[in-house]
């Protein structure tokens, strides 16, 4: 039987929290590599909160991705053919298109991996663009200084648990906030922050603000929704808010009545948003700073790899339910180097 390439496709636009009916998966015959193209076998795809609103179909940064398209994300493979003298059948590289697992891409715009260096699913998370977000968003916009407070937001996911680590090494008092008792143990047994609040607790005012007795001078923004309304009165005079996501809020199907930020002005807090695209010249400077402390063990982090394909739509949505713990990446194939 020859080689076919497995796709998901976008059904229909989700109405609230997706379902697997939202999504369809067909099978079709490999394509073949144009001029300067290559075939990318898939190993790791990655599965990121941002799908959330390619899907919607709402106006924002980025295109929608149209009804029966195949969806977005980001893939490491394996070349199996190349017309691009620059790879070779049996290259690693990082730069695949989509939840399938071929794709056919332009060799200019993959970059080739050397997996002695890194296990090639570290492009996908703590040294691909989930690391540099966090980095992006403290280097730009939040700027914590030693001794400051900085409370984070899914401490435990891709972004956080890196925001998090990097805080620390500045000297800050970091407080995670994740949800459950095995998230916020991980937080701070493994990652080394030095406290975690669970976001489920009823008292999440209460406990967060005993977890920061000085206040919050920067809080790293995940999740928005509950999480957002707790940290938000706690906020020290001229406070930074990186607002980087709002995963709770996602999946809303009508708009929440919005906070008060009249403290806004009274506290001369700064609150600024940012996309991690927007940077990519800080990409080569974090791996610099990132690369050595992963390989080392200095700078810690966790994948959650769900098998296959078929997979991908229940893992995404459990990613909107908190169900991953780290990193969330569907396996594709496999990989030879591990
Ligand atoms: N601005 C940018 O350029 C940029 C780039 C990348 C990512 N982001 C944003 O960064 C955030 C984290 O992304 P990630 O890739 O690191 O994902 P992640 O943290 O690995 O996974 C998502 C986590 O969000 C939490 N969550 C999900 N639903 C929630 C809810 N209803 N209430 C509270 N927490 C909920 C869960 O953790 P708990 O179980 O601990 O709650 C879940 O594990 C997202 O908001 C994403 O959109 C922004």
């Amino acid at each position: 039987m020859p080689e076919m390439n497995r796709q998901v496709l976008l059904k229909r636009r989700p109405n609230g929290m997706p379902v697997p009916d939202d999504f369809s998966i067909v099978e079709g015959p490999l394509l073949e590599p144009g001029d300067g193209q290559v075939l990318l076998r898939g190993i790791y795809l990655s599965l990121d909160p941002y799908m959330r609103g390619r899907i919607s179909g709402q106006r924002s940064y980025a295109t929608p991705t149209k009804i029966g398209d195949v969806i977005e994300g980001r893939v490491v493979g394996q070349v199996t053919r190349s017309r691009h003298p620059g790879f070779r059948e049996g290259d690693f590289a990082f730069g695949g298109y989509g939840w399938q697992t071929h794709s056919v891409v332009l060799g200019d715009a993959l970059t080739k991996l050397d997996p002695t260096q890194a296990p090639l699913s570290t492009s996908l998370g703590i040294l691909g663009m989930p690391g540099l977000t966090a980095y992006v968003g403290l280097k730009t916009i939040g700027q914590p200084k030693a001794g400051e407070t900085v409370a984070v937001s899914a401490a435990s996911g891709a972004v956080g648990a890196v925001a998090g680590q990097l805080a620390s090494r500045d000297g800050c008092h970091v407080i995670g906030i994740a949800g459950g008792p095995d998230k916020c143990r991980y937080v701070t047994e493994e990652l080394g922050f030095d406290g975690c609040v669970d976001h489920r607790r009823a008292d999440l005012g209460a406990a967060l603000e005993a977890a920061c007795p000085k206040g919050i001078d920067v809080y790293f923004e995940n999740v928005g929704g509950d999480v957002q309304r707790a940290v938000y009165p706690l906020l020290n005079d001229f406070g930074r808010m990186i607002m980087c996501g709002m995963i709770a809020e996602y999946n809303d199907a009508t708009p929440r009545p919005g906070p008060s930020l009249v403290a806004a002005v009274r506290k001369r807090l700064k609150i600024q948003g940012f996309i991690v695209s927007d940077h990519a010249a800080l990409r080569s400077e974090y791996l610099e700073m990132a690369a050595p402390l992963v390989r080392s063990g200095q700078l810690k982090y966790r994948e959650d790899i769900v098998e296959g394909i078929d997979n991908a739509p229940e893992a995404f949505i459990g990613l909107l339910q908190g169900k991953n713990f780290g990193k969330l990446i569907i396996k594709l194939g496999a990989d030879p180097t591990r």
